[in-house]
């Protein structure tokens, strides 16, 4: 039977409460979060726009956590520096926005940070062939980037199958991130398919029992899935 002891939990904070960010991402670490996922919009690639620089740097000041900035932006090689400046442990780009995807992977190497990129839910995943030995993390889109809350979209995990498949003919070391919708219910379809690391953002930050519940209910789906 497969182990899923070792996927990790990535809350989003697009859902915490912004009125007590620090509070709600200590909450959150404290709870077992293995990262904290930052979701970056500028109004252009996605419909919303959220956070800069800024709160990565405010984040980097009161956590040593990973820090997992998600750029759901236009022209992201404009950006990098700043957030790897700010503390950003991980960066991932979206294919869709990168014209210049391998230099700009290659910019977020340069920069000694942790190398990602993004896939939207209409996006093939051949679309990531050649870059497949260049990044250490793929965050595929479980629902189209913008908003949190929406539901996962099931047809998703044909692709999360097909990019594992991809990651193990190159022997590569690429983790698998699944961003959107994720909950107990429906993080056992992603883990089943290759996904190891859970982004949540509703399901953890807005769980009606709280912060950390909400991460021991993932946890414990994942307990079982091992059984
Ligand atoms: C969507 C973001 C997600 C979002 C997930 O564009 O990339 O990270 O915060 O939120 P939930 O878990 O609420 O779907
Ligand atoms: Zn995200």
């Amino acid at each position: 039977m497969n182990s899923f002891d070792d996927v990790k939990i990535a809350p989003s904070i697009l859902a915490a409460d912004f009125n007590y960010l620090g509070q709600q991402v200590t909450d959150a670490v404290d709870g077992g979060a293995d990262l904290i996922h930052i979701d970056v919009m500028d109004g252009r690639f996605v419909p919303n726009i959220t956070m800069g620089p800024i709160v990565v740097r405010a984040l980097r000041e009161i956590t040593d956590v990973t820090l997992d900035v998600h750029l759901m932006i236009v022209e992201p090689e404009r950006y990098i520096d700043a957030f790897a400046e700010a503390g950003a442990d991980i960066i991932s780009v979206h294919v869709e926005a990168s014209p210049h995807l391998h230099r700009t992977l290659q910019q977020i190497r340069d920069l000694d940070c942790r190398v990602g990129v993004a896939i939207n839910p209409h996006t093939p995943a051949s679309a990531l062939s050649e870059v497949i030995t260049m990044v250490d993390l793929i965050n595929v889109m479980t629902v189209n980037p913008g908003f949190g809350g929406q539901s996962f979209i099931m047809d998703t995990k044909s692709k999360i199958a097909q990019l594992k498949a991809m990651i193990n003919d190159v022997h590569a070391n690429v983790d698998i991130e699944v961003d959107g919708g994720i909950n107990p219910e429906t993080a056992p379809h992603a883990t089943q398919a290759g996904a190891n690391i859970l982004v949540a953002g509703t399901s953890v930050f807005k769980h009606p029992d709280g912060i950390a519940k909400g991460i021991a209910s993932l946890r414990a789906v994942l307990a079982r899935q091992s059984e």
